[in-house]
């Protein structure tokens, strides 16, 4: 019996448009079209028809069955569309709620200990500069004395870009924040203290290193400077970072091609079974690169290399940050883990 199939359809298309949920849609397109459907049941009504009857019958049937897919397509679609707004209302944050002083949130260790350090080389009279994290070849490597095909370039895993530089040389994500000196030193008045701080970035990822990490730069450029006043202020920036009346360094002699010399920086220190102890010891920890600035450099930025001369250092964030917080997986800093920044977040 085929019944009466505009009633059913009227039926099925108001239940549909009533239908609240995606659940109740569901249990709606089983009950209609489902193996034990009243459509289904309708379709197989069709068999008791004579050949003649059937075939009106069936395009009748038919056309109802499509009625009833579109119906159910839009209201799927609206349902959907209701969810998803739900969603996203329940998700909604106010991103201009301060989320420290809500308690909502904690300051990641990685930023204050950015703004640490820039604060306390400003009081040493350091101004802080800023330059494009993409950079062209000339600043991150040319300017600073790195020739071309020459090894040290290896050595930093660069990152290129899909976009070439006026030279028609591949850009890139600027491996330190050395490449900053040049931007600020180019048409600098002197004498000038230069700082610089930010992401950089190499193609490397271990438990030591991270593709993308944090450094700060600083240069100064000043009559008669030479790597004993680069001493004095990296023990009295260092002091002040591990919060000791004074730390002892050592300089190793290295090589970077933008320092002539150039040295390796060493803090004494003591390990026990809780970690590192800064500051204190007989033990030696590298903390960072620097170097009386390299004549190349000089001239790279239009300073007359005759007449000036100054100092240069480069520091990783990220390895003075778990220093100074005895934090010992480096890639902790970037998992967004809610757990640990509430351990090793800071109110405030
Ligand atoms: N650019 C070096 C690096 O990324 C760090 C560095 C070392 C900077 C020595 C300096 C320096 O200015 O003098 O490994």
């Amino acid at each position: 019996m085929l019944g009466d199939l505009s009633g059913l359809r009227d039926r099925i298309l108001a239940d549909l448009a009533a239908a609240s949920t995606l659940e109740a849609l569901e249990a709606l397109r089983v009950s209609a079209l489902g193996k034990k459907g009243s459509l289904t049941a309708a379709f197989s009504a069709l068999r008791d028809l004579s050949p003649e009857d059937k075939r009106a019958a069936g395009q009748e049937v038919n056309a109802v069955k499509l009625v009833i897919e579109d119906a159910l397509a839009v209201r799927s679609q609206i349902l959907n569309d209701q969810a998803l707004q739900e969603q996203i209302k329940a998700q909604t944050l106010d991103m201009t709620l301060p989320p420290v002083a809500m308690g909502l949130g904690r300051r990641h260790p990685l930023s204050r200990t950015l703004d640490d350090i820039v604060a306390l080389f400003a009081r040493q009279g350091f101004v802080l500069h800023h330059g494009p994290d993409v950079e062209d070849d000339e600043h991150n490597f040319g300017a600073l004395n790195f020739p071309a095909h020459h090894p040290a370039r290896q050595m930093h895993d660069t990152f290129y870009v899909d976009q070439r530089d006026a030279n028609g040389q591949p850009m890139l994500l600027r491996t330190h924040t050395s490449c900053v000196q040049i931007h600020a030193l180019k048409g600098a008045t002197l004498p000038a203290r230069i700082l610089a701080a930010g992401r950089t970035y190499r193609c490397d990822s271990d438990q030591t290193h991270t593709p993308m990490f944090h450094q700060v730069e600083g240069v100064v450029i000043e009559d008669g400077i030479t790597m004993g006043h680069l001493r004095g202020c990296l023990e009295t920036f260092l002091a002040n970072f591990f919060e000791r009346d004074r730390v002892d360094i050592r300089f190793r002699p290295s090589y970077f091609p933008f320092t002539e010399p150039s040295a390796e920086v060493d803090i004494r220190c003591r390990r026990d079974a809780n970690g590192i102890v800064i500051g204190e010891g007989d033990d030696w920890l590298e903390v960072l690169g620097c170097g009386m600035i390299h004549p190349h450099v000089l001239t790279a930025c239009g300073l007359d290399a005759t007449r000036h001369q100054g100092f240069a250092f480069g520091l990783g964030v990220e390895r003075l940050a778990m220093l100074k917080y005895g934090i010992s997986d480096l890639r902790m800093f970037f998992q967004n883990d809610g757990r640990w920044l509430g351990h090793y977040g800071f109110v405030g």
